[in-house]
């Protein structure tokens, strides 16, 4: 088969980190993906093209097999569902946490608690879990916002440094998953692509084992 084995990345921070580890695989772009327009992107590699799309696309691309492989945030799959996915491999790029965070101080209301969120089904199985009766206020990014303009009492959202929350007045409360980048395949594709697959993934696994041995 000629056709080429297509990858589908992340934009933004996961890009960043995932591109190191696919050229130490001898995947590497043919042109600045950073500064390029382009969607597609030939590499290194003649049979291996890049698709670099947003992290909620990934899945789809990959689950239709419009893409054999991709990289997304598992905040992403556990907030779309990982369906006809394979997930063979935790990269360990992009970590982070999805955090339940208030402002400074907050002691609960004893009332029905507002949520404001992009993750929705994580927040709404999160509090159902825990019992906690919430509202949940759905939100396309500024998740910090909330709070403070009496929108929400409370915000699930990605925390790394912490920064963000401590300039708006806020603080951390509860983890609720540990986030980091997974490489997903198309169930089909493992199949009829086995050996290319196969050999990518090994040839990741050991990439990535040796970066976390060189920072331990
Ligand atoms: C994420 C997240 C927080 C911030 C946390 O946003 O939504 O706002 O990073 O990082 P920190 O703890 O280091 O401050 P991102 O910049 O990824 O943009 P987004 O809102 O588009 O997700």
């Amino acid at each position: 088969m000629n056709k080429k084995l297509t990858l589908a990345l992340t934009k933004g921070r996961i890009l960043k980190e995932t591109l190191p580890l696919l050229a130490r695989a001898g995947i590497e772009p043919l042109e600045d993906v950073g500064t390029s327009r382009k969607l597609v992107f030939e590499t290194r590699r003649s049979d291996v093209q890049l698709v670099i799309i947003r992290g909620t696309d990934v899945p789809t691309y990959v689950r239709h097999g419009a893409a054999d492989m991709g990289v997304v945030g598992k905040d992403v799959l556990l907030e779309h569902g990982a369906e006809g996915l394979y997930e063979p491999l935790d990269l360990g790029i992009a970590r982070c946490r999805l955090m339940t965070a208030g402002p400074v101080g907050w002691q609960g209301t004893g009332a029905r608690i507002r949520v404001a969120t992009k993750f929705v089904n994580i927040t709404r199985r999160y509090f159902a879990r825990q019992g906690v009766h919430a509202e949940l206020i759905k939100l396309y990014g500024a998740m910090e916002l909330a709070p403070i303009m009496n929108l929400a009492d409370l915000i699930v959202d990605i925390v790394d440094t912490g920064n963000t929350l401590r300039a708006n007045g806020m603080a951390p409360l509860a983890e609720i998953a540990s986030i980091s980048s997974r490489l997903v395949v198309n169930k089909a594709a493992m199949r009829s692509r086995y050996s290319t697959i196969a050999q990518l993934i090994d040839d990741l696994t050991e990439i990535v084992q040796d970066s976390e041995n060189a920072t331990a």
